[in-house]
Parts: structure tokens; sequence; C-alpha cells
């Protein structure tokens, strides 16, 4: 079985691709094949809305038909057993190379047309597993009000196409930096956030591991 993780932060080695690695090791810890994508290290566009996907006859068979960096990465994440996305909140959104990414890994899949059995739009992508981690310097107290409703809404997305509930992990109050005295951002407390970062990642982590974990179960 293949676990694939998606790195929607521009870091690879901070929280988000941390908190992704635990969860590959998870995944790893219960037998997976694992490996771990950075979406920056591509050139690639969002869907470019030429609707190749819903042209009567398409061979596109739920792969965007848009031929650029990304179309390995769909290919393989079609072949894999589960999915394990990971992105920094950016202005109460998800990055835009993740948004670019989730805008051509649904779309294609999501087919304008009513299932009568089931009365809800039907989908090409075959079931598949897919965790969500999400990093944020927002704390715990506002970072799920602030941004709750747009991870339903991505998650949503996912489910509906994927046909899983998504298993999801917010980590919160981030240390944007190692060392805040080299930066101007007296807006946060440094001390208050390395108590924080000391006191809740490796919780974190093991929750990303937990995630992976399970991820196929
Ligand atoms: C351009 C930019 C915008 C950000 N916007 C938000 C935001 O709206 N809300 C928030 O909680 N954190 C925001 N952050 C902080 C990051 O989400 C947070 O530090 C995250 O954990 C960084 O992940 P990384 O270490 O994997 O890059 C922003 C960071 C950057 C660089």
């Amino acid at each position: 079985m293949k676990v694939i993780a998606i790195n929607g932060s521009p870091r690879k080695n901070w929280n988000t691709a941390i908190m992704l690695q635990s969860a590959l090791e998870g995944a790893k810890a219960d037998g997976a094949e694992t490996e771990l994508i950075n979406l920056y290290d591509y050139e690639y566009k969002g869907c470019v809305s030429c609707l190749s996907c819903k042209r009567k006859g398409s061979q596109a068979n739920g792969l965007c038909a848009y031929k650029d960096a990304l179309t390995t990465i769909l290919e393989k994440c079609k072949e894999a057993d589960a999915l394990i996305l990971g992105a920094p909140i950016y202005f109460g959104d998800v990055t835009g190379m993740m948004r670019s990414f989730l805008e051509r890994f649904l779309f294609p899949s999501l087919c304008y047309q009513v299932d009568p059995a089931t009365g809800a739009l039907k989908t090409l992508a075959a079931k598949k597993p897919i965790g969500f981690i999400y990093t944020m310097n927002a704390p715990n107290e506002w970072g799920e009000t602030a941004y709750g409703p747009m991870c339903y809404q991505i998650e949503g997305s996912l489910a509906a196409i994927y046909g899983c509930t998504v298993k999801s992990l917010k980590v919160y109050n981030t240390c944007q930096v190692k060392n805040y005295a080299d930066y101007d951002m007296d807006y946060f407390d440094a001390e208050a956030k390395h108590k924080y970062r000391d006191e809740h990642f490796e919780e974190d982590k093991q929750k990303a591991f937990e995630l992976g974990k399970n991820i196929l179960n």
C-alpha cells in the first residue's frame, strides 16, 4: 500500500513538513510505502477551466487534461492508496499552491451530472482515504472559529469526490520562525510562542503520526 504526503508549504523543514513527515512515519509503521512531495518544487497552474475533463467522450477519466509539472503528481495521487495533504494557513486559507493543487485534483473527477441513485453529483474518482494537516499562527481559541468553515469546505469537497471522511489535524500557535529576535515581529510574544511549542509540538507530532498510522484503516 502506498501513502503519499503532499506538502503545501514552501518550507521543507518546518511546521507543516515536520507534521507530514511524522504522519508518513505513522503510515510506515502500519506497513505502507511512503513518499513526500513538496509542491513548491514544481511549476504549475491551478485549473485553467479548459473543461476538457467535461467534454462529451472525454478520455480524461478523472485526471486533469492540462499538462504541466503537476501532471505526474496527479497521476501518482491517482495510483496512491491514501493521501495526506498539509498546508500552512496564509491569509485565512491554505496556500495558493495547495489551492491550485486541489483545483486540479478535484475538478476533473467532479461530474456536473446527478447520480439518480443518490441525488448527488457523480464522481469519477475511486474511493480514497485522505488526511489533511493544517498549521497556523492562530491559537486554538480562534483558529477553529476563524478557519473552521474554510477547512470544512475543503474537506467537504474531498469527501464528496473521494468518498471518504477526511481525517484532519489542526496544529495551532506555531512558531513561524526559530528566533523571533532576528525579525520585526513584536506582535508575537516570542517567549509564549516557544513555551507553547515546547509544551505542544511533540504532542501534535504524535497526533500526526497517529493520523498516518490510521489513514488506511
Ligand atoms: C504569507 C503568510 C500568511 C500567513 N497568514 C496566516 C493567517 O492568515 N493565519 C494564521 O494563523 N497564520 C498565518 N501565517 C502563519 C503560518 O500559517 C504558520 O506560521 C504556519 O505554521 C507556517 O507553516 P510552515 O512552517 O510549514 O511554513 C501566515 C504566514 C505567511 C508566510
